[in-house]
C-alpha cells in the first residue's frame, strides 16, 4: 500500500513536470500595442511617489468637477464663468508659480485676483495636502 502510494506521487510529479515544461502548448494571447491592463496600470500607480497619488486621488475628488479630470478645465459642471483654469495650457501654468497656486488653492481665486469662482480651500486641505496636488496639477500640462 506505501510503496503503491509513493509510485503514484511520483507518476504525479512526473506529469506535473512534462505540464510545466509544455506549458500545456498554448501559446499567450498577443496583446494589442499600447493596451495597458489593468495589471499595467496598478504597477505604474504603485511605482508613483506617495505625494503624487495622494495630489491625484485628492484632485479627482475635489477639483475634477469643475477642472476635468484631465484638467483641460472642462469638467461636469459646464457653464461656468468664467471658464475654471485650463491646467493643461503649458504657457497658462508657466506664468504662475508654485506659490501662486499654493495662495490660488489656499485662498481661493479671489485671492489671487480673480473671480471668487474657486473657492478657498484652506479649510479643506493641510497645507502639505495642498502641496500634493500643486504637484499633481503641475503633471497636467504633459512634458
Ligand atoms: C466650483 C468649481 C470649481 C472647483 C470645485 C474648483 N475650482 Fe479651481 N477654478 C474654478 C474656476 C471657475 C476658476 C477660474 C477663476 C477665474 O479665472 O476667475 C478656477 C481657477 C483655479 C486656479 C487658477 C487660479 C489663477 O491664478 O488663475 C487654480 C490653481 C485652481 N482653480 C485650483 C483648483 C483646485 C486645486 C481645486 C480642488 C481642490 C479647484 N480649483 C476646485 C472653479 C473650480
Amino acid at each position: 500500500m506505501q510503496k503503491n502510494m509513493r509510485t503514484r506521487t511520483i507518476a504525479l510529479f512526473a506529469a506535473l513536470s512534462v505540464l510545466a515544461v509544455t506549458g500545456c502548448g498554448k501559446k499567450p494571447a498577443k496583446a494589442p500595442k499600447n493596451a495597458m491592463t489593468a495589471a499595467d496600470s496598478a504597477a505604474a500607480a504603485s511605482k508613483q511617489p506617495y505625494a503624487m497619488k495622494e495630489g491625484k486621488r485628492l484632485y479627482n475628488h475635489y477639483c475634477g468637477v469643475c477642472h476635468g479630470e484631465s484638467g483641460d478645465g472642462a469638467g461636469q459642471y459646464y457653464g461656468l464663468t468664467p471658464t475654471p483654469a485650463n491646467f493643461t495650457d503649458k504657457a497658462f501654468m508657466k506664468s504662475l508659480s508654485d506659490e501662486a497656486l499654493y495662495k490660488a488653492i489656499n485662498e481661493g481665486s479671489a485671492s489671487v485676483g480673480k473671480s471668487n469662482m474657486c473657492p478657498p480651500w484652506g479649510n479643506s486641505f493641510n497645507p502639505e495636502e495642498i502641496e500634493f496636488i500643486v504637484g499633481y496639477i503641475k503633471t497636467l500640462q504633459g512634458s
